[in-house]
């Protein structure tokens, strides 16, 4: 008889225990949002706020909305926290209890220092209404997210493992075009928030590496689920003041897709990560239908690539109008 979900997830809770330590970082001595902004209790502070600043306004455009972009996704961790908190087997509630609780609430406190950050260096900034981004934050919690799911811890964790990549890449290369742009700053902390990001990634690659090994058929059919309904993206809701749930995320779209930092090639390379790193191809000892499932999955990286080449979007230059831009013309500095 197969183990249940929440049979499997009791089993794993002893090796969560011991991985902890090594899969994320003591609160007192992990960087923190302050270590990357300047002290506004010294003289010197005021100063290299202006330095922000000036760096800030080197960014293009396109580049700076993305940032944005990611900002609002990253904000929105109190809806990302609920999917894990309410799987089965998982118990947020207070001291350990279980390991996956402890996991959620230790990376949580990891997740919480991302918003806050790109949030405290775009407030600085003086580059965007930061109204408009705030409600638009707002709007994102109050809308939510639809991620296929099912509450499931299996489809979860392909979920999270996707997604804490397809974040990394993001923030990996709005740090590059930073770079380009001479905002060292800005290079550096989304730097340093791509790095949690990859290590976040590799805990939920290994949470459902350990499922794979424990109960195989059944997370293989989770996995070809999660790929037939596709990966959505967590802020595919998204929208600014006055506009329909997710208008606001095809537009930050259309930025991520232009400028490279986000694009179609990185779903299928991620996907092909994933597939590699789990081993898909080389399980044996499958189930009829679980051998399927295997086939299906191992043939997809091939036919996106094929489908992208094939309806590959014309891009065009026209500028791209966020509301968290509107901001009056900056006064002589
Ligand atoms: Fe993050
Ligand atoms: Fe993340």
């Amino acid at each position: 008889m197969r183990p249940s979900r929440l049979e499997v997830m009791k089993h794993l809770e002893p090796f969560i225990a011991d991985q902890i330590p090594v899969l994320l970082r003591d609160p007192e001595t992990n960087w923190q949002p302050s270590d990357f902004t300047p002290d506004l209790a010294t003289d010197a502070g005021m100063e290299e706020v202006r330095a922000l600043q000036a760096e800030a306004r080197e960014v293009p455009d396109d580049i700076f909305n993305v940032l944005v972009g990611d900002m609002i996704t990253e904000e929105a961790l109190p809806t990302y926290a609920s999917w894990i908190a309410t799987l089965e087997g998982v118990d947020v509630s207070g001291e350990p209890r279980t390991a996956w609780g402890a996991w959620n609430r230790g990376w949580c406190g990891e997740e919480n220092r991302h918003g806050d950050l790109l949030n405290r260096y775009l407030y600085l900034s003086g580059r965007v209404n930061m109204r408009e981004v705030e409600v638009t934050v707002q709007n994102l919690i109050h809308d939510g997210g639809d991620t296929g799911n099912e509450n499931d811890p299996y489809r979860t964790f392909v979920y999270t493992s996707f997604q804490e990549i397809a974040t990394r890449v993001s923030h990996l290369n709005v740090a590059k075009g930073a770079l380009n742009s001479g905002a060292e700053r800005l290079h550096q902390l989304c730097s340093r928030i791509a790095g949690d990001e990859h290590r976040h990634a590799r805990a939920y690659k290994l949470f459902f590496q350990k499922i794979l090994e424990v109960d195989t058929d059944e997370a293989l059919f989770a996995l070809q689920d999660m790929m037939k309904k596709k990966i959505t993206m967590p802020a595919m809701y998204m929208r600014e003041r006055g506009a329909d749930p997710g208008d606001t995320f095809r537009k930050f779209e259309v930025v991520a897709r232009r400028t490279g930092i986000n694009t179609p090639y990185d779903y299928v390379e991620i996907l092909e990560h994933l597939m590699a790193d789990w081993k898909i191809a080389d399980i044996s000892n499958l189930s009829g239908a679980a051998a399927k499932a295997q086939d299906y999955l191992c043939g997809l990286p091939d036919r996106y690539r094929k489908i992208i080449d094939r309806f590959k979007p014309v891009e065009d230059d026209d500028p791209v109008v966020f509301k968290w831009m509107d901001i009056p013309a900056p006064a002589s500095r």
